[in-house]
């Protein structure tokens, strides 16, 4: 069975973890190995993407492999060929994919399929990749992030789905202020023990050791204006980060919208560690990429 990376809740918290320190390990070692030379990363996006697409391609070629990058559209798949079928083709050629996709089960699918690793690189469920760079941006600056605060202020989203498998597995608490109207993809985790669900912003910011959020309107989203209304009333301004601790810090995975999820003042000030963040898509996803094809 290969070593797949689709959601933070199928990977053993342990696994995580090693995960994490090696991407520690890779980021802080003055010498770059060859660690998957002669390995090939196959890439489809089904949507558009800069971090995701530059950090495992970069990612490939400083561990000696190498990565090919496409879209649906210029494949067969983009005509109607199944993905099974492209599974078993590319399982044939290259040693590890990575699908950011419009649909989940599309991802689903493909792991069935092939008979090596599969990523997500997104889909409209969940992001592991992003998060596992969020644990090691927060724990690069403030130690453990093992019984921390962490507030989500905004769209429940791919990205947020992904934050509260983290939260299971790291075990810490993940509060979540959003209008119910947009709640639904966490519902079933409202009992949870590390996910606090609410609508109050204040409840969910006040004391938090870092606050997190999103753009409002995903990519696929299908109503921008009715859902850019429901979520007016929870941007991330200064106002909201002083209800936290004085030494909070602001992630978003980026793209970002500034003066709608978030305001300029907090993304491009002192707070923000936004820009580690993106760095951090490249050392979490190699330690990703050596867990998969049984190199950590
Ligand atoms: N955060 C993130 O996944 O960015 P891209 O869409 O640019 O890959
Ligand atoms: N929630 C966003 C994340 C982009 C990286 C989206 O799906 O568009």
């Amino acid at each position: 069975m290969p070593r797949h990376f689709l959601d933070l809740n199928q990977i053993p918290p342990r696994d995580l973890r090693a995960i994490i320190d090696g991407a520690k390990r890779l980021k802080n070692s003055p010498v770059k190995e060859p660690l998957l030379s002669g390995k090939t990363l196959a890439m489809i996006f089904e949507k558009p993407s800069t971090r995701t697409r530059f950090s495992f391609d970069i990612g490939m070629s400083q561990l000696g492999g190498y990565a090919i990058v496409t879209n649906q559209n210029d494949m067969q798949l983009g005509r109607g060929e199944p993905i099974s079928d492209t599974a078993k083709v590319l399982s044939r050629y290259v040693d590890v994919i990575m699908l950011r996709s419009l649909y989940h089960e599309r991802l689903i699918a493909l792991a069935e399929h092939a008979t090596i690793p599969v990523i997500n690189g997104l889909t409209d469920k969940s992001h592991p990749c992003q998060i596992m760079a969020d644990i090691l941006t927060i724990e690069e600056h403030r130690g453990t992030i093992t019984g921390k605060k962490i507030a989500w202020i905004g769209d429940v989203n791919n990205v947020c789905v992904s934050f509260i498998h983290a939260a299971i597995a790291f075990d810490f608490t993940l509060h979540i202020a959003c209008p119910v109207s947009l709640q639904t993809l966490s519902k079933s985790y409202q009992d949870h023990k590390n996910i606090v669900l609410t609508i109050d912003i204040t409840t969910a910011a006040t004391g938090a050791d870092v606050i997190v959020t999103d753009t409002w309107i995903s990519m696929g989203c299908p109503d921008e204006a009715a859902q850019i209304q429901a979520l007016t009333p929870y941007q991330v301004n200064s106002a909201v980060m002083n209800l936290a601790k004085s030494d909070v810090l602001f992630l978003h995975c980026l793209p970002a919208v500034r003066g709608q999820e978030v305001t300029p003042e907090v993304i491009d000030g002192a707070q923000s560690v936004v820009w580690d963040e993106a760095e951090n898509r490249l050392h979490a996803q190699k330690a990703i990429l050596l867990w998969c094809l049984g190199k950590l």
